[in-house]
């Protein structure tokens, strides 16, 4: 392709790719990208509501042929930064439509506010009409409900707000109710003694059994980011203040639990490591009766001497070691973690950087789990073999989440070398959904091709290092009154 036409004044308009500023210095990857995700749009009678999972013709379509609320967050932030927001609204005008419906697995009702994981828009070509079918679990593999949907919702309608300054869109009284029941499903009350959301394994981006029921790290820092996005975002009417007062309540237990109880450095490894058992009352120290025993051999090499995570999990006499990308990036977008704990963070991913990055940014946990516990974890998933897929794959589109948190922490150098290590391969590789390997070598057992997030992922990492005054929309300042009043090295262990 011809950088000079491409971006000639005479042709942009045919083109009708991106804003000036990136046409400046054009890199081919970057202009392939802007196509690739045009071509994915989907329309909803003539207009666009969002972008398909991915173009790839060649293997089954399964339901990558449907738009994804997830898939669709990294799609959404590049049109945004690219001055386009009208996808962006009408998708979240489309998937509050989808809301209200009606949804039933069997003969069980889900709850009013469940938002699909995904939906699939039909033409009937000698109708010619459109008609839209969506999917909130119960077409799904192992039938969840996406607990991650209704955060990425409430996530997009703040980054829309904020990158285009029109508060219109979430005034609205039906998107202020679209809100309110999806934060009344996870505020609602029951037997919980912890402030974190009890989930179902495969509820979010690992769809699939991986061990990632109970408390997982993912929709923990979901679930803080769209509270603190809500708040944001809630009128103040009566209804209104009485969420704020539950939301504001709810952000100061989470973010002392998790701060506490699911961080993990040298020292909390080495207290953890050292633990009595069976203690009991308010006296006890090791809370959750975790066995030293149940500490697996890797993680002992994996802790780096300046550096630390958040853990996969935390629950009953249970503490999965395993590090996840996408909750630690939000963990710091969210600033669920305090500056010092993101710091720390950036620092083992930089000590680290084999393991979590490799040939192909970024794991989407690590390690992967063989043998026996994949057996018992997975429930023997072909899918999820070692080292491929949700079970320590790479994943592309994990590349702007990283990119952003990089930036936030003010080591944007860390993503530059990230994206230059996916410009090696990805384009090439035809945007592959995932890589295989320890170190992400190989593309992916049953990865699409065309995958739309992997693109959009690449665009989005590209926008932001670019021009870092679009982190605004994705990103939440630290809140003061949420700092731990106990410092950590005194009474922060458990
Ligand atoms: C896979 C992924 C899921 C994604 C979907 C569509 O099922 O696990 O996170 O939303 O594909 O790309």
């Amino acid at each position: 392709m011809d950088f000079e036409n491409v971006f000639s004044p005479s042709k942009r308009s045919s083109f009708n790719s991106c804003n000036a500023q990136y046409g400046l210095e054009p890199h081919l990857m970057f202009v392939e990208a802007w196509e690739a995700l045009r071509k994915t749009m989907v329309y909803f009678r003539g207009q666009p509501v969002g972008t398909i999972a991915a173009l790839d013709n060649s293997d089954e379509k399964l339901n990558y042929d449907q738009v994804f609320v997830r898939d669709f967050v990294p799609s959404a932030l590049a049109f945004l930064m690219n001055g386009e927001p009208e996808i962006v609204k009408n998708f979240i005008l489309k998937t509050l439509r989808l809301q209200s419906w009606e949804k039933k697995i069997d003969r069980f009702q889900l709850g009013e506010g469940v938002m699909p994981a995904s939906f699939k828009v039909l033409h009937d070509p000698v109708r010619n009409t459109d008609t839209i079918m969506a999917d909130f679990g119960e077409s799904a593999i192992g039938r969840v409900a996406p607990v991650d949907s209704g955060f990425w919702w409430i996530i997009l309608l703040r980054a829309y707000t904020k990158s285009t300054g029109d508060t219109s869109l979430a005034e609205m009284p039906d998107c202020q109710k679209g809100m309110r029941l999806i934060l009344a499903l996870c505020l609602s009350e029951g037997f919980d003694t912890f402030p974190t959301l009890l989930c179902a394994d495969g509820c979010s981006m690992i769809d699939r059994r991986m061990g990632v029921y109970g408390y997982p790290i993912e929709i923990q820092a979901l679930f803080f980011m769209a509270l603190r996005c809500a708040l944001v975002l809630l009128k103040q009417d009566d209804q209104g203040k009485e969420l704020t007062d539950r939301i504001v309540k709810r952000l100061h237990a989470l973010s002392f639990h998790m701060r506490s109880y699911f961080w993990l450095d040298l020292k909390q490894l080495n207290d953890i490591y050292r633990y009595k058992t069976e203690e009991y009352s308010h006296t006890a120290v090791n809370k959750f009766n975790v066995m030293p025993d149940s500490l697996p051999e890797w993680v002992f090499d994996f802790m780096p001497t300046y550096g630390g995570y958040f853990l996969g999990n935390v629950g009953p006499s249970n503490m999965d070691f395993r590090w996840f990308c996408l909750g630690n990036c939000i963990a710091i977008l969210s600033s669920l973690a305090t500056p010092e704990q993101s710091t720390a963070i950036m620092d083992l991913i930089e000590s680290r950087w084999e393991e979590l990055v490799g040939d192909m940014p970024v794991k989407v946990c690590y390690p992967a789990i063989e043998g026996h516990d994949w057996r018992i974890i997975t429930g023997c998933d072909p899918k999820n073999t070692r080292w491929s897929y949700h079970n320590g794959g790479s994943w592309p589109v994990l590349l702007w989440l990283l990119t952003a948190a990089c930036i936030k922490v003010g080591r944007p150098q860390i993503a530059r070398r990230a994206i230059e290590v996916a410009e090696l391969r990805l384009a090439k590789d035809g945007w592959p959904e995932y890589y295989d390997g320890k170190s992400g070598r190989y593309i992916g057992k049953q990865a699409r091709k065309h995958q739309t997030w992997s693109v959009a992922g690449y665009l989005v990492a590209k926008m932001m290092l670019e021009d870092p005054s679009h982190l605004g929309m994705i990103s939440l300042e630290e809140d003061k009154q949420m700092k731990p009043t106990i410092k950590r090295s005194s009474s922060w262990s458990f």
